[in-house]
């Protein structure tokens, strides 16, 4: 194996470990930040993901709730609940675990959060400021996870071809956005491919920095990367394992091959995860400094 492993484990504790310096001066000012967590039905994976969002909670001294609505909840049902989290000032920050059920209207429940509590930079106002190049506020937590593991794994985007592979609201268009900041640890030059893209290797072959987030397992072989590049694996798959029957995470780049080929990589499990729930817990601190009167 060729490439260095980037440890978003580590590189998670690191900044959790800020953040709590940051919940502890807030604290002190009479400001203790409050997450509300949101989930609506039963998907597994989802309870998962909630279950260590609150955990990771306590781990930086924030107070969290959580919410836990039947699978069967109208669209109504959680308009209600988010109007009521708005108009709670102990609540700084809410978050409702994506995908909802079906019959939920995301669109609509994310509209009706707060901008000023959209820990998830999902809002059309977070996203716009985004857009125009803002560097305070909210963060998308995923893509800022990314930008943090090439900061600190000292990759600096600048002056590179950065690919993203994935143009979802949650990653893909956001991790564009920041890549292509004009400021310090940005400064790429991004191409986005996704399922409409004829030949996506032509583009990730010639790609310093390539970000994988279409959630299909083993998407990216060895030959779709370019030699000492370095590889970014957002995708969380679930796969069974043929040789032990046994269900296991898999990210969407074939670890073994692009490892022999890449400069450096992240793994999957322990690579941009924890720095999602890194990025959800500055959000969460930054909405309680927000809210500090
Ligand atoms: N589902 C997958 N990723 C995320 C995320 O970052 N936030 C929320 N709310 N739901 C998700």
């Amino acid at each position: 194996m060729l490439a260095k492993i980037i440890d978003g484990k580590a590189i998670a504790a690191e900044i959790n470990a800020e953040t709590a310096e940051m919940v502890k001066v807030l604290t002190a000012k009479g400001k203790l930040p409050g997450l509300a967590v949101v989930l609506v039905g039963e998907d597994p994976a989802s309870q998962v993901y909630v279950k260590n969002k609150i955990k990771a909670c306590a781990a930086v001294g924030i107070r969290s709730e959580m919410y836990h609505l039947p699978a069967e909840s109208s669209t109504e049902e959680v308009l209600a609940l988010i109007a009521k989290l708005n108009a709670d000032p102990a609540v700084d920050g809410i978050l409702v675990q994506s995908p909802p059920p079906p019959q939920v209207d995301e669109a609509k429940v994310i509209l009706a959060i707060d901008p000023d509590k959209d820990v998830d930079c999902f809002s059309e106002r977070n996203v716009g400021r985004l857009l125009i190049g803002q560097q305070k506020g909210f963060m998308p937590c995923t893509p800022w996870g990314v930008m943090e593991l090439l900061r600190r794994s000292g990759n600096d985007p600048k002056g590179k071809h950065a690919v993203v592979i994935g143009r979802s609201n949650i990653v893909g268009k956001p991790m564009a956005a920041l890549l292509l900041q004009k400021a310090a640890g940005a400064n790429a030059t991004v191409t986005v491919v996704h399922s409409g893209t004829p030949d996506i290797r032509r583009f990730t072959r010639d790609a310093d920095i390539l970000v994988a987030a279409i959630g299909k397992p083993n998407f990216v072989s060895g030959d779709m990367v370019k030699p000492g590049a370095v590889v970014i694996d957002v995708g969380i798959n679930r796969v069974v394992d043929p040789a032990t029957g046994k269900g296991r995470l898999c990210g969407d780049v074939n670890f073994a091959e692009a490892a022999e080929v890449a400069s450096a990589i992240t793994p999957v499990p322990g690579g941009v995860g924890p720095m999602t729930i890194a990025g959800l817990m500055r959000n969460a601190a930054v909405a309680g400094e927000m809210h500090l009167k």
